[in-house]
């Protein structure tokens, strides 16, 4: 099988030696799955967004979301907001706590994001995003990068327009999901409105929606052109899918992640959640996580119930020991 056809990329004073990203996933994507993503490969990882709104960011749910100096690489904050000013302040506020990229939301299509033109909703008011671009790259010294959809509605494609204006504000990077707002989550994402924005952009574009696999990967390269490959509910419950594309760039042989990683992942998973949320807020966050490698298990039903059943973090571990102490064939088809 012939390599994966990804170079490392440049932005600002930074090189990301394996352009395979993972998405920002309000939710998913705090410090411990990053850290444990990066653990298997992925060279660059964006945490959840954070509102604009600094009145909201003293909560432990906001801190949580801020710059992470402890974290071990790219320290990478994504920002979602409605007003210019507001945005260039949060920029400027993560900035100066330590944050090496600002990623600027215009591509979440949640509601109560976009109840106040945030997120998505933002490419119908291209003068306002134009204005909220200029408005946080003149406030920051770092780069900045943007994540956007193809467009409001399918109908209304102007994301290559949008590129434009972001590129020539100073936007280090443009990071496309296949959808238009409107589309949400439904439907096949489409590559050819990325494809227009590659072929016309100077600054390094990376192709984002549906790709679940190195073959999907090498299809939707070999479509637009992109210079790296974001990667989002593929990773829920299967943070090593980065090991495979690691392999798949360096041209060796493809990764093996057997059961007994599988588990030893797992594990190391709960235990850096204790350790980041404490042991009475992991609860919860733990079961949604189980939930999603459950599904590569034989037994996951079965599993999961047991799992689900018990309330407190130290139950959970001793749970996930003792199952695995049981069953080491839990991943039986790998
Ligand atoms: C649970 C979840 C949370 C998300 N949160 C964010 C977010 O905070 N910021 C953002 O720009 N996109 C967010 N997204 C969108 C993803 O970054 C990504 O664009 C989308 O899931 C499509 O990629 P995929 O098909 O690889 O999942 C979220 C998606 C999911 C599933």
């Amino acid at each position: 099988m012939s390599r994966l056809p990804l170079r490392a990329l440049s932005l600002g004073p930074h090189r990301v030696a394996m352009p395979v990203l993972l998405a920002p996933m309000a939710g998913v994507s705090d410090l411990p799955f990053r850290e444990l993503c990066r653990s298997y490969g992925a060279g660059y990882a964006v945490g959840e967004m954070l509102s604009c709104h600094q009145e909201l960011w003293s909560t432990q749910k906001s801190r949580q979301r801020h710059v992470q100096t402890q974290e071990q690489g790219l320290r990478i904050v994504q920002i979602v907001g409605h007003d210019p000013d507001m945005m260039a302040a949060a920029a400027q506020a993560q900035a100066a706590q330590g944050a090496e990229v600002i990623d600027i939301n215009m591509g979440c299509p949640a509601k109560k994001v976009c109840n106040r033109l945030a997120g998505s909703a933002l490419m119908q008011d291209l003068p306002l995003a134009r204005r909220i671009l200029t408005a946080v790259v003149a406030a920051v010294t770092i780069p900045v990068t943007l994540k956007m959809r193809t467009g409001p509605t399918p109908e209304q494609r102007n994301g290559p327009e949008l590129a434009r204006i972001a590129e020539d504000i100073g936007i280090a990077m443009l990071c496309i999901h296949g959808r238009s707002r409107a589309d949400r989550f439904l439907g096949a994402a489409e590559y050819d409105t990325i494809a227009a924005i590659k072929q016309q952009s100077r600054i390094p574009v990376i192709a984002n929606g549906d790709i679940d696999s190195v073959d999907k990967a090498r299809r939707v390269l070999a479509h637009t052109g992109v210079d790296g490959i974001m990667l989002g509910r593929a990773a829920l419950g299967r943070p090593w899918i980065f090991a495979e594309f690691t392999a798949a760039i360096n041209g060796g042989a493809p990764a093996q992640i057997d059961k007994h990683e599988r588990i030893r992942c797992m594990l190391r998973h709960l235990q850096a959640m204790q350790r980041y949320y404490g042991e009475e807020a992991v609860v919860r966050l733990a079961r949604k996580h189980v939930t999603w490698y459950a599904r590569d298990m034989r037994s996951g039903a079965e599993f999961c119930k047991g799992f689900h059943a018990q309330t407190q973090a130290v139950e959970q571990a001793a749970y996930l020991s003792s199952f695995f102490a049981r069953d080491q064939d839990v991943f039986a088809t790998v």
